[in-house]
């Protein structure tokens, strides 16, 4: 079985894919702390008892520098003004073909209101920083991590940038086995900027409009939803 890895994966969006994920991978959820990954997979499995023996035995918690080392997949889940960091200081643990899919938006705070960060994209920040063999994609932006480990189900559209089409093939079909979340692909890492902005239209239109844990669904008239 497959073995996904999540960056941070102890924080809500961690802990959102990882009840997910564990449905098809067996899923390592990293941490700074070694003790912290081992504290969180407990709490997940006290919260998610009706999931059983089987949760227990896929969630695997581990040290993100182990982490890193040891998976072919990493999804990393850390807050965007310390994920470039964060990839710099394991730097050195990556190898090979991984693919690296960044969850993180780029973001600023102007007058009470979100805005997209000004400059290049944290998915291309953390593209410069690794091994060219290590392909980066920008993923889940869009997808609100709370509503995503309360329920079974989530509805919504999964956008995704990166530079092959091959490691967006990867990343779909790791993002297909969540229920109901349909992968989109929308170019090279070049446009992953435009979708981190997202989540600063869903923050504004969230908090604007009293919605609680807005998405993103693309409709064509070639597949109605
Ligand atoms: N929350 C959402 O609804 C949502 C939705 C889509 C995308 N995202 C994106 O997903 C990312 C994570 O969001 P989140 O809400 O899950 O974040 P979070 O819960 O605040 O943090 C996630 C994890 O990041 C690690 N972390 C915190 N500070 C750190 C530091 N200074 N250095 C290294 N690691 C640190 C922590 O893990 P350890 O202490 O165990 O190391 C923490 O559990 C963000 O980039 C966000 O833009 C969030």
């Amino acid at each position: 079985m497959q073995t996904i890895g999540l960056l941070g994966g102890t924080g809500t969006l961690g802990k959102g894919l990882c009840v997910h994920l564990a449905d098809s991978f067996e899923v390592m959820v990293g941490s700074r702390s070694k003790d912290k990954a081992v504290a969180i997979v407990e709490e997940i499995l006290n919260e998610k008892s009706e999931r059983g023996q089987e949760l227990k035995e896929r969630l695997i918690p581990a040290e993100n520098s182990e982490m890193v080392s040891k998976v072919n997949t990493i999804v990393a889940t850390v807050p965007f003004e310390v994920a470039v960091e964060t990839v710099r200081s394991l730097a050195s643990s990556f190898r090979g073909n991984q693919i690296f899919i960044s969850a993180a938006a780029f973001l600023e705070k102007k007058d009470k209101e979100f805005q997209a960060g000004s400059g290049r994209s944290i998915s291309e920040q953390i593209q410069s920083l690794l091994p060219e063999t290590v392909q980066v994609a920008a993923a889940f932006q869009t997808v609100p991590a709370a509503f995503l480990y309360k329920n079974s189900i989530i509805e919504g559209d999964v956008l995704v940038a990166t530079n092959k089409k091959t490691t967006y093939d990867a990343c779909a079909q790791l993002i297909e086995r969540i229920k109901n979340l349909r992968p989109l692909y929308v170019g090279s890492l070049e446009v992953a900027r435009d979708i981190e902005g997202l989540t600063s239209i869903l923050l504004n239109v969230a908090i604007k409009n009293h919605l609680k844990n807005p998405t993103f669904k693309i409709i064509d008239e070639t597949h109605p939803r």
